[in-house]
């Protein structure tokens, strides 16, 4: 779908839908909704009067204009309590919006920009949040189904505005939207792939296919240099199973000037069945999904390098599977990850931080600083809780509370949980330095004080999404399946550094 601004009235443009709006309990509204009901003949007002409309967030009405405007129909919706109204409330009421008219058959809608008006709101990142909701509302995963679709899709939205000054504003805004929504539906794409299309080997390919188009460094490790770096631990994880593991580093360098680089690890478990320590059966498929945190890595570093960001960023996707084969890694098993430490694998399940460890290493030997990595890691930080927000971790709480105003800023939530020294306890082990279990309480906790030992004293947040990668649910622009989470943030992070946030 492409979004565009143009000037003109909504009263008069000729659409198949135009989407005006209305805060919960307004009697009377004004601006383009008011024009709206003025053009047809105080509609909008009785049906408020009526109590069919209340304005509250996500409602949507349908009325058909029926020669009264150029557009076919209008859509009024909703926007909740002005009080609570926030850039996510535009987000998920777009989202609805745009599902509702796709399944009308609508072609190409206009809207006007919620929140700007009475809502009071920046006119470019409201912009921003209509397209990016749209947008990742708009998403389906149809690779595989061969029969046709039930509708057609939405081939364009207008953005109506009359005041022409607002314009650049408003293009700036749907740019950035759009590239961050497109990029999240990128990552979606890479998790919703089944594990046979979606091999170490197959995302190593994909990495390579971004890095060529967007002008970014990308290099591949394969299992021999690995041995030679000593990556006992991600070695260790990936003997079970037939696919090779792939390394992947890619580099996007926007700031020459500049002797930092921002490092980003993702989890790139292509399928974790749990190995010998095997997972029940029930919900393992969604195990396609744990390399959701390497897919936003790549994901998140394209879109910087389409922001042209001033920053250099360099992602570091460790990427295996861990399955039960004859040459798999054993319960009990001493692993040496590349710095020399020696880990107890007590259970092979717990593969995404070893893989993670080397990872880690390998950032350190490459300078990378601060390091941000995003894993699927545990059940326990879905336990902890839930699918609303992501468990935020780490050593330097400059760089966690950046991460955090990140995800707050793009409408991803992340919650802190403590690092205790006490945790600690629980990763020692009788037989290696550490073990990679440290048991079912606070698992979340303690599978990040693992991560501590290997990040040592580099600045460094850990994003655990267990909890967040997946929606069982569909709610607004969370759609089931694969959320692509982590991505706007990591972009909002980094374009943060570069100085180069929306005002
Ligand atoms: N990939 C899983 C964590 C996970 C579980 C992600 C559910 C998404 C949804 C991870 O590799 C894992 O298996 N963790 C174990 C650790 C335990 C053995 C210490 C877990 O959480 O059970
Ligand atoms: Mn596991
Ligand atoms: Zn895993």
């Amino acid at each position: 779908m492409e979004v565009k601004v143009v000037s003109g009235d909504i009263t008069k443009i000729k659409v198949g839908a135009a989407i005006v709006n209305l805060f919960e309990g307004v009697q009377r509204p004004g601006g383009a909704t008011g024009a709206v009901d003025q053009a047809l003949g105080g509609a909008i007002t009785k049906l408020i009067a009526e109590g069919e409309i209340k304005g509250k967030l996500n409602e949507m009405t349908l009325i058909h204009t029926l020669g009264k405007m150029e557009t076919e129909r209008v859509v009024v919706l909703g926007l909740g309590k002005q009080e609570k109204f926030t850039l996510d409330s535009i987000r998920a009421a777009m989202a609805e919006a745009c599902k509702f008219l796709r399944k009308l058959g609508v072609k190409q809608a206009a809207t006007i920009v919620h929140g700007a008006g009475i809502g009071g709101m920046d006119a470019g990142k409201a912009a921003q949040a209509l397209t990016e909701g749209s947008i990742l509302g708009l998403y389906t995963f149809r690779k595989h189904i061969t029969r046709e679709p039930e509708y057609g899709e939405i081939e364009e939205l207008l953005i109506v505005e009359r005041d022409g000054s607002k314009h650049a504003a408003l293009e700036q805004g749907v740019r950035r939207g759009r590239i961050l929504a497109e990029a999240t539906n990128y990552a979606r794409d890479m998790i919703n792939e089944p594990a046979n299309y979606m091999t170490p080997s197959d995302m190593a390919e994909l990495a390579r296919g971004v890095c060529a188009k967007y002008g970014l460094e990308c290099s591949v490790l394969e299992r021999e240099e690995m041995k030679n770096l000593g990556m006992g631990a991600l070695l260790g994880v990936a003997q079970g199973s037939k696919q090779p593991p792939k390394f992947i580093v890619i580099s996007y360098r926007g700031d020459e000037s500049s002797k930092t680089t921002l490092g980003l690890v993702g989890k790139g478990l292509t399928f974790d069945s749990g190995g010998i320590s095997i997972k029940p059966s029930e919900g393992m498929y969604e195990m396609k999904g744990d390399m959701a945190g390497g897919a936003a890595v790549i994901a998140a570093i394209r879109a910087i390098a389409e922001f042209k960001a001033k920053i250099n960023v360099t992602g570091l996707i460790p990427a295996t599977e861990n399955l039960p084969g004859g040459a798999a890694l054993k319960p009990g098993d001493v692993l040496k990850a590349m710095n020399g430490k020696t880990i107890e694998v007590v259970s092979t399940d717990a593969e995404g931080r070893l893989i993670l460890a080397d990872a880690f290493c390998y950032a350190r030997k490459l300078g990378l600083s601060p390091l941000v990595d995003v894993a699927t890691l545990t059940g326990a930080c879905h336990v902890a809780l839930g699918d609303v927000c992501t468990g935020a971790f780490g050593n330097n709480q400059e760089i966690i509370a950046k991460v955090m105003k990140a995800g707050e800023e793009s409408g991803e939530k992340i919650w802190q949980l403590p690092m205790f020294d006490e945790y600690k306890e629980q990763n020692k082990s009788d037989v290696a330095d550490i073990k990679n279990s440290g048991g079912r309480w606070g698992g979340a906790i303690t599978a990040a004080q693992f991560l501590a030992e290997f990040s040592q004293d580099t600045p460094w947040t850990h994003l655990d999404i267990a909890g967040t990668y997946f929606s069982s649910k569909e709610r607004a622009y969370t759609l089931k399946g694969a959320t692509g989470v982590a991505v706007r943030t990591l972009v909002n992070f980094a374009l943060g550094i570069a100085g180069q946030n929306m005002k």
